[in-house]
């Protein structure tokens, strides 16, 4: 059994507690490849951003990539199917149109959107990830850019309050990693990025303690991921935003405290969400394929990192 499946195993109720850190053990254990491993489906997909310059068209045959913007190879042309949660929102839209420029069918997650779900609710989350293999046969990219916002401090804080914001942040997460990881797997490649925030390294206000807490948790959980995950061609990364004007920010916070924000940042300008579209879409690229378990600030250099 695979690592991915044996965390998956695990995860879905499985009663052997020892089987992650076994799982993890035999990761760390494996000796190097030499070559690429085998897979047990090779494919051959037309991604954008490689070779042939802006827009060119790079083949992907079953984890190495071959630049070229001819068909051929003899395979079935399929795009990549990217996954994202919250891509009816203002950052994760971005996202979406960004990875629909570079060739991916995309699935948005939202609560209004073709596959409308509540993200606190496990059940939910599994069953929309069926749904989304089951209509798209695949997914080859995850991006987690849905969040919940809800303040209270240390004195407010009420274990609804927190459960909700863990839910939809961090464990919808999670859930739809078990979901799509072992496709990935299967196919010897696949990209996580989760969206988290500056807001780790630079706590703006004490009744942001839920929110915080959850992106710092899916920092390690991509960390730790991106580890089990490795050998399996699958990198996992994280891209914390600074303050960006969008809708659901200006709503939640005071209007001055945006210049505040930007009078810190080393880069003099606002924030746009194409800001973070341009990062995550750098990391899902073939080009990125060295780099995993990393946090990337996208935040004007305010988090000097
Ligand atoms: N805007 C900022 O200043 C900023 C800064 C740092 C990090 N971020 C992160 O960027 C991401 C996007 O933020 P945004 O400003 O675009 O916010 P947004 O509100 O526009 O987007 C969030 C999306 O998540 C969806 N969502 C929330 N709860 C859900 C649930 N239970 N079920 C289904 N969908 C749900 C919302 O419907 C919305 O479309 C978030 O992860 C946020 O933490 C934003």
């Amino acid at each position: 059994m695979r690592a991915v499946d044996r965390i998956s195993h695990f995860a879905a109720g499985d009663p052997d507690h020892d089987a992650p850190a076994r799982a993890l053990h035999n990761v760390a254990n494996l000796t190097p490849l030499a070559s690429p491993r085998p897979h047990k489906h090779a494919v051959n997909a037309y991604v954008a951003g490689g070779a042939g310059g802006r827009g060119g068209l790079a083949r992907y045959t079953g984890g190495s990539l071959v630049p070229t913007d001819v068909a051929g190879g003899g395979g079935d042309v399929v795009s990549r199917t990217a996954v994202v949660t919250g891509g009816a929102g203002a950052i994760g839209g971005a996202i979406a149109s960004a990875l629909t420029a570079t060739g991916h069918t995309v699935a948005i997650l939202d609560r209004e959107a073709d596959f409308g779900v509540d993200l606190g609710d496990e059940t939910a989350v599994r069953t929309t990830a069926a749904r989304v293999l089951e209509t798209h046969g695949r997914c080859d990219v995850l991006i987690h850019a849905a969040a919940a916002f809800d303040r209270a401090s240390l004195a407010d804080l009420d274990a609804a309050t927190w459960r909700r914001v863990q839910a939809v942040n961090v464990e919808s997460a999670l859930w739809l990693c078990q979901a799509f990881a072992p496709g990935m797997a299967d196919r010897g490649s696949g990209r996580i990025v989760f969206i988290v925030s500056d807001t780790v390294w630079e706590p703006p206000a004490p009744d942001l303690l839920a929110y915080v807490a959850s992106k710092a948790t899916l920092i390690g959980i991509a960390r730790t991921l991106a580890r089990a995950l490795g050998r399996e061609g699958i990198t996992v990364n994280c891209v914390a935003p600074g303050l960006t004007p969008t809708p659901a920010a200006v709503a939640d916070t005071p209007p001055e405290v945006f210049a505040e924000v930007r009078a810190r940042q080393a880069i003099d300008r606002s924030l746009v969400p194409d800001d973070i579209a341009a990062t995550v879409a750098f990391l899902v690229s073939e080009g990125a394929g060295a780099i995993t378990g990393q946090t990337l600030c996208a935040d004007g250099g305010l988090v000097l990192r």
